[in-house]
């Protein structure tokens, strides 16, 4: 790096000609418009035909990659937008043909929140590269590098490229501390070269890393690797473009941006102010600035209909909590939810104070998906139901996570905790110290067994493995089995722009609510859905009373309720029914398997009896409220 007498980036004179000379050490850009970009603003919810009318002008650009799959993106598309998630990347490649594309790879989780088997891991990243993937960004929510093996064999095998991702995490708000110091990255780092690493990705989901701490740990891993290193953070607390410059100083490899309508907030810095910000200096990207503002104007005229997926809550771009608490933006807006869905969110400041505290006692693991969720909602059952022992009730993920099923912890789990978690855990009462996908069974047989001539190739298959309830769903869409609802049907600006107007109508009281079908009148609060999405948020205000929209009504915990109906105590999707019109059941007894928040949660009957009804079917998404099932007390 050369800086002038003023300690600055060394600088010529220099226009936005697009021929200027090549700087000496120019800094290598991948877009994440079509991938972190819309996940981290709008839900995931970008359609590939919203990436086609600029896919062409994206790939002359002169981008290192671009991003344009895994994350979150699969489970998304296959759920609620009807697409197929390997088409996507087939039909991106008609368009961009010179860019290497790149996805994000939750390691031995694949895209989604479990430890698969080696044969599903095997097979995903085998057609992953078939169907046209580069370059593989592969983290592991706990660093613990043993669940990148199968998949890292696999990406070898077919002579992509590895990039071997790193976790950034704090306890604290700087860099520092017991667990997550300088001597942790770097030790990381030499663990990834070891195992072949093409580049390192320093990977900061949650936009905690600050300007120093970046330009230090940089600096530091340039000195230990001869490896690229590649910058991924978000613009969540602020500090992401003053990150991002810091580490170019210091010598970063590659960084992340957006293009300007898809960045800032909880996605990434811009590219435009960094191309001119480092015009003329010796790490000049060498972009024409002219043609990216050209695509900015383009995509204004697209994006618009994903605009109410912005949070539109407060004025601030930026989220102080997560400097404040070092926590990342999507797991604080869950846990908001969780407790509001509880009627609880009194009890916010108390998951504040006691997170840290449940983070520790849980191995004091990074916090992302899925760990972020594993211990956010354990906080919260802790907080609310713990009163006259501590962890009365345990999820099945932090059973799991104690077992050692997602790997090892960064520091070891409280002992009295992990005793308690194991109790009666069914693969046993001892932890394993093997790497997870060692003692899983294959899968994928039981899956074509299970599906049978409904998936047409293995890519269906790989859907269904997945996501098996969801996965089966976007298959009978596909094959014209089942009719396609209206919600994950493609939308107009148009289409948007006037559900945006019958909800404000709703919210501003001119159109009076409709309760929803299967819902008791006096359970339900005032419900909108657009894209399926739930918009209870906007409207459960203790003040919409005034409005004329029922306030939410104060629930308990579908366990106490003695009339023998089970209702569902947070809105989610039916995951399985442990039982069958006719059986005896024992109060307490799990019946009903309900996902929310990505979570299973295990409900249990609210009484001994025997089971009359049963409302609902795997796979149906149901509100608060709703009656799961009824079960006839026994007299
Ligand atoms: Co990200």
């Amino acid at each position: 790096m050369k800086f002038d007498k003023h300690g600055i980036l060394e600088m010529t004179k220099m226009n936005y000609d697009p021929d200027r000379p090549a700087a000496k050490n120019p800094v290598k850009i991948q877009d994440l418009s079509f991938r972190d970009g819309h996940q981290s603003i709008f839900a995931t919810r970008g359609r590939t035909e919203d990436m086609i009318p600029i896919a062409e002008k994206m790939d002359r650009i002169g981008f290192y990659s671009m991003e344009i799959w895994g994350g979150a993106t699969f489970d998304t598309m296959h759920r609620y937008l009807n697409e197929d998630p390997w088409q996507r990347i087939r039909t991106l490649k008609k368009y961009i043909k010179n860019t290497p594309f790149s996805m994000l790879l939750r390691g031995q989780n694949l895209v989604g929140y479990r430890n698969y088997a080696d044969d599903v891991v095997e097979n995903f990243v085998q057609r992953a590269c078939d169907n046209g993937i580069d370059i593989f960004r592969v983290f592991d929510a706990l660093n613990d590098f043993r669940n990148f093996k199968t998949a890292v064999k696999i990406i070898k095998k077919n002579k992509k490229h590895f990039q071997g991702s790193i976790c950034y995490s704090l306890t604290e708000p700087r860099m520092g501390g017991k667990t997550y110091n300088l001597e942790y990255y770097l030790k990381k780092a030499k663990r990834l070269e070891e195992i072949g690493a093409d580049t390192i990705c320093i990977k900061d989901m949650a936009g905690l890393v600050s300007p120093y701490d970046a330009y230090n740990l940089i600096k530091a891993l340039k000195e230990t690797t001869e490896i690229p290193i590649h910058l991924h953070t978000h613009f969540t607390s602020g500090m992401g473009d003053l990150s991002l410059l810091k580490a170019i100083e210091a010598g970063v490899d590659i960084i992340d941006t957006c293009m300007a309508p898809y960045a800032y907030r909880t996605s990434h810095p811009a590219i435009e102010p960094l191309v001119v910000t480092l015009l003329g200096t010796n790490r000049d990207s060498g972009l024409d600035i002219n043609k990216l503002a050209a695509i900015d104007k383009e995509i204004e005229k697209i994006v618009p209909k994903y605009k109410h997926f912005l949070d539109d809550t407060k004025l601030s771009i930026i989220d102080t909590n997560v400097i404040l608490h070092q926590t990342p933006g999507g797991m604080l807006s869950n846990l908001v939810n969780q407790l509001r869905q509880m009627d609880a969110l009194d009890k916010l400041q108390e998951v504040f104070e006691t997170l840290p505290k449940v983070r520790k006692e849980l191995g004091q693991v990074p916090l992302v998906t899925p760990t972020s969720q594993i211990v956010g909602i354990q906080t919260v059952n802790n907080v609310l139901f713990d009163k006259d022992e501590s962890y009365s009730n345990i999820t099945e993920q932090v059973k799991d996570l104690c077992f050692g099923l997602y790997g090892k912890t960064t520091e070891p789990i409280d002992e009295k905790v992990r005793q308690k978690a194991l109790q009666d855990y069914p693969r046993g009462e001892e932890p394993i110290e093997t790497r997870p996908g060692d003692i899983l069974e294959p899968e994928l047989p039981k899956i074509k067994n299970e599906i049978k001539d409904l998936a047409k190739d293995i890519d269906d298959e790989l859907i269904c493995a997945l996501y098996p309830i969801t996965g089966k769903r976007f298959l009978r869409w596909k094959y014209g089995k089942e009719e396609i609802p209206d919600e994950v049907k493609p939308k107009t600006l148009e289409d948007v722009q006037k559900e945006e107007e019958l909800i404000r109508k709703a919210i501003s009281g001119e159109l009076s609510a409709k309760p929803k079908k299967n819902v008791p009148a006096n359970a339900k609060t005032f419900d909108v859905f657009v894209d399926g999405e739930h918009f209870s948020v906007d409207v459960a205000d203790p003040d919409i009373k005034s409005y004329g929209i029922r306030a939410p009504k104060k629930e308990k915990k579908a366990a106490v309720d003695e009339t023998g109906n089970l209702k569902a105590p947070i809105p989610g999707m039916i995951i399985e029914y442990k039982i069958n019109v006719g059986d005896k059941v024992k109060a307490g007894e799990t019946v009903v398997v309900l996902e929310a928040m990505k979570m299973f949660n295990n409900l249990a009957a609210p009484c001994s009896g025997e089971v009359k009804n049963i409302d609902f079917h795997a796979g149906d998404s149901v509100a608060k409220g709703d009656i799961l099932c009824y079960i006839e007390p026994k007299k």
